[in-house]
C-alpha cells in the first residue's frame, strides 16, 4: 500500500528528467512557502506506538481510561523532564529519577519519599516494567502510577508545588497547550491529564534485553560461565531461594519477562545497620524511624517489612536497601549469605547459606548480567530538552522539509540527516502503526506514496542506525 524505494524514486527521475527542474522548483518555493513558521525540537521516539516490548512478552497492566499513545508518551516525556513541575521550578522528576541510574538517583537515600517531611529518607526505586506491577512505593502506599504522579507534584520533599500554580506555568506554553490538545483532544491542562501523559511515559519505560534476556532467548554467549551458576544459584529454592521473593510469581517464573518481584512485603534484616532497631532504625513511630509497610497497616507485625524491589539494572544504582545502608552489591549478597542481622520481624527464610566466596562472585556476575545498558541508553527516554517553541499540526522537526503537507498521495521528504538505508513507520494519530518498511533515502530525500492511507494526520518516522527524525504528515484526499 505504501510504495517507496530507491528504486521507485530513481526509475521515476530517470524516465522523465524534464520533471527534474520544476520539482526542484517547487521544493524550493514549497520549502519557502510551506515551512512552518513554529517549529519543535526534534521528538526522538521510537518507532510505531511507544510501547516496545521484548519478544514473548505479555503487554502490562494499561488502566482502559488511559491507553498508550504516541502523542501522550511525546508529552509525558516532556512532562518528566519538566521542572516546572516543581514549586522552586528547579527539580524534574528526572532529576531524582536519572535515566543512567537507570532512573535512580545514584546518591543514596532521599527525602521525599512521603507526604510529611518528617518522615525518614528512602532510596529512590529504579524504574522500569512498572506496568507489570500492582503496587508502588518501598511500602506500597500507592497504587497507580497517575496517582503516583500527583502525589509527588505535591508532596513535601518532592515538588512542594501549587497545583494551579504548575498548571498555569504549563498553559502559557504554546508549545504545552497544543501538546495536550494532540494527546487528550482538548487544551484543557488538569492535574488528570498530567499525571495521566507521565504514567504513560514511565508505562513505557521497558527494560528486557539484558544479558540474561539475551542468554534465555538463545544467546548461549551473552552470560559468563559464572553468571550462569550464579543464575542456578539465584533459583534454587533449597539452596538460597532468592527466587522465593524476587521472583514473578505467576505465570512469568523463570522466564525472561521475569519482574523478578513478588510485590509483597518482607524484613530482609539484610539492610539493617547497626542499631537500626531502637536507634533510629525501623518502627512504628514516624519520628524515630521507617515504619516500613506498618506506615500503610498501622501493624506492628509490618514493621520493617518492605516491598521486594526488582533486581534488573541493580548493578547501575547503589546504594541499596530503601535505606541505602549498604553501599556496594556484592556486600548485599555477603549479608544475605550470613542470613541477616536475626532482626525482628525477619522473613524465616533469611538463613545462613553458607555460599563459598566464589559463589558469592558467581551471584554478583548473575545480578550484574541483569544490567540492560540498551534500556538505560535508549535515546526515546533521555531528556528531550525544554520545549521552546510552539508546534502545529504540519510541524515538521528541525532540518526537515515535506512537501506538499497536506498531502493528495506522494510527498518528498528532504533533510540533511537522510542517508542510506531507512526504517520508516507511519502511525496514526491513535498511536498504530499502519505501516513499517525499510526504505532508501538519497541525497538527503526520500519520496513516499499515501495515496492509499485514508484522509488524517500521520506520524511518519524514519530511522536509522544513528538517527531517528519525525514529521507529521496531513493527508487530504
Ligand atoms: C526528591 C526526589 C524525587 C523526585 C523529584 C521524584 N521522585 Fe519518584 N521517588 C523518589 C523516592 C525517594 C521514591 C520512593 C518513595 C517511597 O518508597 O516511599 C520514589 C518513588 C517513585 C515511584 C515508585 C517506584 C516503585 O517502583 O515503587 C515512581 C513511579 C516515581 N517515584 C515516579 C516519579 C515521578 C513521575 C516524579 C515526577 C512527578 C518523581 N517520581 C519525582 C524520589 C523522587
Ligand atoms: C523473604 C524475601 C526475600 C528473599 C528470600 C530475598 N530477598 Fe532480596 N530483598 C527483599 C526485600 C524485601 C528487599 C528490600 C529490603 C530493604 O530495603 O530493607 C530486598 C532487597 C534486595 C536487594 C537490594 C535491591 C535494591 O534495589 O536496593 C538485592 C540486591 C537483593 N535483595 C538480592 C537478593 C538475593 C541475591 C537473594 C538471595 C540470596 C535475596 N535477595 C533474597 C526480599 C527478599
Amino acid at each position: 500500500m505504501f510504495i517507496f524505494g530507491r528504486s521507485k524514486v530513481v526509475s521515476r527521475f530517470r524516465r522523465a528528467p524534464f520533471l527534474l527542474l520544476p520539482v526542484a522548483l517547487l521544493a524550493v518555493v514549497s520549502f519557502v512557502a510551506f515551512r512552518p513558521t513554529a517549529k519543535v525540537a526534534m521528538v526522538n521516539i521510537p518507532l510505531g506506538t511507544p510501547l516496545i516490548l521484548p519478544t514473548g512478552w505479555s503487554a502490562p497492566n494499561v488502566p482502559v481510561d488511559n491507553p498508550i499513545t504516541m502523542e501522550k508518551f511525546v508529552l509525558g516525556r516532556y512532562l518528566f523532564y519538566e521542572k516546572q513541575l516543581s514549586g522552586d521550578q528547579n527539580t524534574s522528576c528526572g532529576t531524582c529519577h536519572d535515566a543512567k541510574y537507570s532512573f535512580s538517583s545514584g546518591v543514596g537515600a532521599r527525602a521525599g519519599a512521603f507526604e510529611h517531611a518528617s518522615m525518614p529518607a528512602r532510596t529512590v526505586p529504579r524504574l522500569l516494567n512498572l506496568g507489570y506491577d500492582s503496587v508502588y512505593t518501598w511500602d506500597g502506599h500507592l497504587h497507580s502510577l497517575e496517582q503516583q504522579v500527583k502525589a509527588a507534584i505535591v508532596k513535601r520533599g518532592d515538588f512542594e508545588a501549587d497545583t494551579n500554580v504548575v498548571k498555569s506555568r504549563l498553559s502559557y506554553n504554546p508549545a504545552y497547550v497544543q501538546l495536550f490538545t494532540r494527546a487528550f483532544g482538548s487544551s484543557e491542562i488538569s492535574m488528570e491529564r498530567i499525571a495521566q501523559a507521565v504514567a504513560t511515559f514511565e508505562r513505557c519505560l521497558i527494560s528486557g534485553n539484558s544479558p540474561y534476556d539475551r542468554y534465555l532467548n538463545g544467546d548461549t554467549k551473552a552470560m559468563s560461565a559464572s553468571a550462569v551458576r550464579g543464575m542456578n544459584l539465584f533459583f534454587d529454592t533449597t539452596k538460597t531461594n532468592c527466587s522465593g521473593c524476587h521472583n514473578d510469581q505467576g505465570e512469568n517464573a523463570k522466564c525472561s519477562k521475569n519482574i523478578f518481584s513478588d510485590n509483597n512485603y518482607y524484613r530482609t534484616g539484610t539492610f539493617d545497620s547497626t542499631g537500626r532497631d531502637g536507634g533510629g532504625g525501623y518502627t512504628l513511630d514516624t519520628l524515630l524511624g521507617d515504619p516500613g509497610r506498618a506506615a500503610v497497616t498501622k501493624d506492628s507485625g509490618d514493621v520493617g517489612r518492605l516491598r521486594t524491589p526488582t533486581l534488573r539494572n541493580v548493578a547501575m544504582a547503589a546504594p541499596y536497601g530503601a535505606n541505602g545502608s549498604v553501599k556496594d552489591l556484592f556486600s548485599v549478597i555477603h549479608r544475605y549469605n550470613q542470613g541477616g542481622k536475626h532482626a525482628f520481624n525477619q522473613d524465616p527464610r533469611i538463613q545462613a547459606l553458607g555460599l563459598s566466596y566464589s559463589q558469592e562472585m558467581d551471584m554478583y556476575n548473575f545480578l550484574v548480567a541483569l544490567s540492560d545498558t540498551s534500556f538505560v541508553t535508549n535515546p526515546a527516554f533521555q531528556n528531550p530538552g525544554v520545549i521552546t517553541a510552539s508546534v502545529d499540526d504540519h510541524w515538521v522537526a528541525d532540518n526537515m522539509s515535506v512537501y506538499p503537507n497536506p498531502a493528495t498521495s506522494f510527498v518528498t521528504i528532504t533533510s540533511p540527516d537522510l542517508d542510506g538505508a531507512m526504517e520508516a513507520s507511519v502511525i496514526s494519530s491513535r498511536g498504530t502503526t499502519l505501516w513499517h518498511h525499510n526504505v532508501y533515502a538519497e541525497n538527503g530525500r526520500m519520496q513516499l506514496d499515501l495515496a492509499t492511507l485514508p484522509s488524517g494526520t500521520y506520524t511518519v518516522a524514519l530511522r536509522s542506525t544513528t538517527k531517528q527524525k519525525m514529521c507529521k504528515i496531513v493527508l487530504e484526499h
